[in-house]
Order: C-alpha cells, then sequence, then structure tokens
C-alpha cells in the first residue's frame, strides 16, 4: 500500500481551497465533479515537498455523506486514503483481519474504493483504493504559500488506548513504532510510527492523567485525528506572515521540550489544528 492522501470536508471547497494554497502554498491537481452515487465535489490539491495529496470535499445536496459529516462534526478532517494495488484483494485480506468494510466495493471513473469504518479503526476514516487503469496521477514541486511551508511531516490521532492503537495501525498496515515518549506535566504520552512507502509519518496520541487537551479534545470529539504537522522554513516568518492575515496561534510559541512549534487555532483554517515548527538552525 502507499499513502496517498488526507481528506478534508467543507462547505464551500473553492473558498478552502484558496485559503490554503494562499497560506500553505497548495496546488490544484485535479478537480472532480458530483457522479450518480457520489454526491461530493472538491479538488485535490499537491502540498509542497511531499508525496501526499490533499484532498477538498463539498457535499452536493443535502442528502450528501458529507453534508451529514458537515452538519455533525464541522469541517475538518474527513479521511485518510491509501492505494492499494488490488482492491479485491485487500478487501480479502481486511476481512481476514476481523474487519469488513463497510459498504463493500464502490466505484467512480477513476478508482475502485472501499472504506474503513472509524469505529473499527479507533477514529479514522480509512479509504482504500485502486486507481482504474489510465488514471494518472501529477504532481509538481510546487511553492512556499506566504509562510513559507517546507513539507507534511506527520497526522496525529487521539486515542484512549496507544498500545492497541499502534497494534492495529501495524497489523492492518503494516506500520511501525519509532519513538515513544511521555509529557506528563502536559498530560499525554505519545508514539510516532513510520508508514510504509511513505515519507510521512503517523503520531498517536494517549492521555496521561486527568487534564490536559487531548482528554479536552477527546471528551468533545471522541477519538479521532487531532493535527496535522508540518515544517515551515522559518517560524518567525511564519508568524509574521500570519499576523498580516490577522492570524495568531492561541498557544504562543512552543517547543522547550521538542521543536519550535505553534499551533493555528482550527477556527482559522476552517476546522484542521496545524502544528507548524522548523528545524533547529545547525
Ligand atoms: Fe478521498
Ligand atoms: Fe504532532
Amino acid at each position: 500500500m502507499s499513502f496517498n492522501h488526507i481528506s478534508m470536508a467543507a462547505q464551500d471547497w473553492r473558498l478552502q481551497r484558496e485559503r490554503f494554497e494562499r497560506l500553505f502554498g497548495f496546488r490544484s491537481l485535479r478537480l472532480f465533479t458530483a457522479q450518480p452515487g457520489t454526491p461530493i465535489e472538491g479538488c485535490v490539491s499537491r502540498i509542497r515537498n511531499t508525496p501526499t495529496e490533499w484532498e477538498f470535499l463539498q457535499p452536493d445536496g443535502p442528502a450528501s455523506f458529507v453534508q451529514k459529516f458537515l452538519d455533525e462534526r464541522g469541517p475538518g478532517l474527513h479521511h485518510l486514503a491509501v492505494e492499494v494495488p488490488d482492491i479485491e484483494e485487500a478487501v480479502a485480506e481486511l476481512e481476514r483481519l476481523g474487519i469488513t468494510p463497510f459498504g463493500g466495493i464502490s466505484e467512480d471513473t477513476m478508482w475502485w474504493m472501499a472504506y474503513i469504518h472509524p469505529r473499527d479503526s479507533g477514529g479514522v476514516l480509512w479509504q482504500l483504493y485502486q486507481p482504474r487503469p489510465g488514471t494518472s496521477m501529477n504532481g509538481t514541486q510546487g511553492e512556499a504559500g506566504e509562510i513559507g511551508f517546507r513539507r507534511l511531516d506527520h497526522i496525529a490521532l487521539g486515542s484512549p488506548d496507544l498500545e492497541a492503537q499502534a497494534a492495529w495501525q501495524k497489523r492492518v498496515f503494516g506500520m511501525e513504532v519509532e519513538e515513544p515518549w511521555e509529557v506528563p506535566d502536559q498530560g499525554y504520552k505519545g508514539c510516532l510510527m513510520r508508514i510504509p512507502n511513505s515519507e510521512i509519518k503517523f503520531e498517536i496520541l494517549e492521555p496521561l492523567g486527568d487534564e490536559g487537551f487531548l482528554q479536552d479534545f477527546l471528551a468533545k470529539r471522541g477519538k479521532g485525528l487531532h493535527h496535522v504537522s508540518c515544517e515551515v522554513e522559518s517560524l518567525d516568518l511564519a508568524l509574521e506572515a500570519f499576523a498580516a492575515d490577522g492570524i495568531e496561534p492561541p498557544g504562543g510559541v512552543g517547543g522547550e521540550r521538542w521543536k519550535r512549534n505553534i499551533f493555528l487555532s482550527p477556527r482559522d483554517t476552517n476546522g484542521v489544528l496545524f502544528q507548524l515548527f522548523e528545524e533547529p538552525s545547525a
């Protein structure tokens, strides 16, 4: 398998794309329109220096599953997608693991697809797809956007049980734990996992103790995708660019324990919690 894209739901994909193009330098790759049985429209964008794409989904009509998602959870991360060489084999393998993709195998003009329900995966809607013959993806280096975007580093999941979650990710996707850590004074522990055939990592965070941002997140949203972490060329330049846009990171600059970083409020991104960090200068 290979990790292909991060998908977010928004009421207006054009506005959302414009926002991320301006801030992060995302570049449109292709648009898609609603089809019978697929009541969504949107676009897929290239993330600079990252072989992972970003999908913007907009519901086509009030009965769309994306409209239901927006009504229940608001705009934000919707699913993660992996490409598999053979969808039927992938589904058979999942069934051997005791996981039944809901809705069976579906198709559109580009892909055959199957979905793992969040209740089976620890809170993530996983899309598995096999491209139909003749479908080609392309990409460009892209630009850095206003804030000096460098690359996507990892996607993080909030979970009440890190060990069980890591075991699931390993069993189903072959991910390997790289470095576990604990931050008791901020009330969480975590680990990074290597995703096979991918440069981006998967992070799992579990609450430690009774209080902290993660406890609040799990109580409010339930287990699921928590943040997306990206490297910028310079955190100070990014802060300046945000300030010019009237965007201020609510928690200020952190990073005593890790790299200098900020979190953007999901209010400023229309529902996605972004962490931005810079590599320490040598
Ligand atoms: Fe998708
Ligand atoms: Fe993170």
